[in-house]
């Protein structure tokens, strides 16, 4: 297997696979988690292979994106074996695309995982906070029909990741619920230092939203 032509390969396919992907996971996505990825990477010594592929292919069978009630992880497979890639690479690519999901780690106890895990969780979850993670929220809403925000709604804690999958809350809910949590949930010290501006930058804009719904800015 050559490693450069595989990665080539599979940002062709994954490309094409989320062009235009309605609910925040198009292919621009995947560019942005790769950039948190390699400035994670500066300071943590994971296998690039591990790392590049899993980032490329953690989408590309997400409920959301194929439009299912469960995920698909068939697909990333099927593209692992069809580009040769041997079994040790492939299961650990796997492992990371199969638990890697804030949904998947509801409720659960935090289990130890490889450094690949870790950083390409990271950089995922950085692609949901700050600038960026704000206007996925709502993209993700919108494309959900909810609303923006509903002041008659609680603020919930879900305790099972089925609990979390149906929600329906507002979207600026779903910053009190997940993404105010992610800083506090980076396994790295980098993406825990870039998660602490951006989750700054989505606090300051949240005051700055509230103040505007009643009016006092
Ligand atoms: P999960 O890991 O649970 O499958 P994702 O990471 O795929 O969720 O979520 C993709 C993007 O959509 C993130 O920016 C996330 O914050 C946002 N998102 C997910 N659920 C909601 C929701 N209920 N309301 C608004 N945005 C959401
Ligand atoms: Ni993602």
């Amino acid at each position: 297997m050559q490693k450069a032509a595989v990665i080539r390969k599979t940002e062709a396919y994954v490309r094409k696979r989320l062009e235009g992907e309605p609910t925040g996971h198009d292919w621009w996505h995947i560019v942005r988690v790769r950039n948190n990825a390699q400035a994670i990477l500066r300071t943590e010594k994971a296998d690039r292979f591990i790392v590049g592929m899993a980032l490329l292919l953690h989408d590309v069978g997400d409920r959301k994106v194929i439009g299912k009630l469960e995920d698909d992880y068939t697909i990333a497979e099927k593209w692992l074996r069809k580009c040769g890639v041997p079994d040790d690479p492939r299961k650990e690519i796997m492992s990371i695309i199969q638990n890697m999901s804030f949904s998947a780690s509801v409720g659960k106890k935090r289990e130890s995982a490889s450094l690949e895990f870790y950083v390409v969780q990271d950089a995922d979850r950085l692609d949901a906070v700050g600038a960026i993670g704000i206007a996925r929220a709502f993209a993700f809403g919108g494309s959900r029909a909810r609303m923006l925000y509903d002041p008659k709604q609680k603020t919930q804690e879900f305790k099972t990741s089925e609990e979390y999958r149906k929600q329906t809350s507002s979207t600026i809910h779903h910053f009190y619920e997940k993404v105010l949590h992610l800083k506090d949930l980076m396994n790295t010290r980098t993406a825990r230092k870039i998660a602490a501006r951006r989750h700054a930058f989505t606090e300051k804009y949240l005051e700055q939203f509230l103040a505007e719904w009643e009016g006092r800015r």
